[in-house]
């Protein structure tokens, strides 16, 4: 019996049509008749496609799409008030939509990369999240869920390279700008909005076999690249409630956490 709009956990991810956002969605889809899942695409046939994958699967919880494009402010707009006319409400924003320009060279990235770069790591989401805020204030229990990158941590970039060699050299620099912004958003909106019951989180979902770095065959070879099923499994138990405690900081999976 399929639960009514009420009981329901209304959860938007943007960039849900593949990599992380599409795990994401299936696995939280998957889990619980409670959840309804809206698929943010900016691409509409991929992600008719994605929700169709999803649906396939015989999920105990519901999905729906959205046409969502993060640098877009018009499609921001349409699809506010889309989610507001069948639900009234979001209870999970998972910013995850994400883009980088650069190819870990060493090249300081052109002025267009870096504006395509903060149009949709930083500005979509800070647009996205201010449009939205009337439907999460009609939130229970309001989340948003930020997904970032250990890139961004200013504290690994500058570590000893025994301590982050990893965190240290990768030479995407507009990219971890981004993500160092975005963390600031992650703060910023908790300290705006956590008396009025919002629980916010930046989170990272490690180092995973996506379409990001337009290098994922050789991802699959790498050390310590997972798949991105682990990420989603992350972001579940954030939503679930496993990491209340941490409100407000910079979350990995496997229950871990970075320093800003
Ligand atoms: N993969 C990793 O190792 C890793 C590590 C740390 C953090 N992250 C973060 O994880 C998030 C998801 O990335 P991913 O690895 O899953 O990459 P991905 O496979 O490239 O997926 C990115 C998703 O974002 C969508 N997207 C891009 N620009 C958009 C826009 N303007 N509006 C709406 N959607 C847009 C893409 O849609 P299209 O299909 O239309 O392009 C796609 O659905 C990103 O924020 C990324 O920075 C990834």
């Amino acid at each position: 019996m399929p639960a009514s709009t009420a009981e329901r956990q209304i959860i938007l991810i943007t960039g849900a049509n593949g990599g992380i956002g599409f795990d994401t969605a299936a696995l939280l889809a998957s889990v619980s008749p409670r959840n309804h899942v809206i698929v943010g695409s900016r691409n509409t046939t991929k992600g008719e496609a994605a929700l169709e994958q999803i649906q396939d699967k015989d999920p105990k919880g519901t999905a729906s799409l959205v046409q969502l494009d993060a640098d877009d402010d018009a499609s921001i707009n349409a699809a506010v008030q889309h989610i507001k006319q069948d639900f009234g409400r979001l209870d999970v924003l998972i910013n995850n939509a994400g883009i980088c320009k650069e190819t870990y060279d060493g090249r300081w990235p052109s002025r267009e990369d870096l504006r395509a770069e903060f149009e949709t790591n930083v500005f979509g989401p800070t647009v996205l999240s201010a449009a939205l805020l009337p439907l999460l204030r009609q939130s229970k229990a309001p989340k948003i869920i930020n997904v970032s990158s250990g890139l961004g941590s200013i504290s690994r970039c500058l570590a000893t390279p025994d301590k982050s060699p990893y965190g240290a050299i990768v030479r995407v620099p507009g990219y971890r700008m981004t993500k160092s912004a975005l963390n600031m958003l992650t703060a910023y909106q908790y300290q705006q909005l956590k008396d009025e019951g919002f629980k916010v989180w930046s989170y990272c979902p490690g180092f995973v076999i996506t379409d990001i770095g337009r290098d994922r065959e050789a991802r699959k070879n790498m050390n310590g690249c997972d798949s991105s099923e682990t990420s989603a499994q992350g972001i579940l138990e954030i939503i679930e409630g496993q990491r209340d405690e941490e409100v407000s900081q910079f979350l990995q999976k496997y229950g871990k956490r970075y320093d800003w």
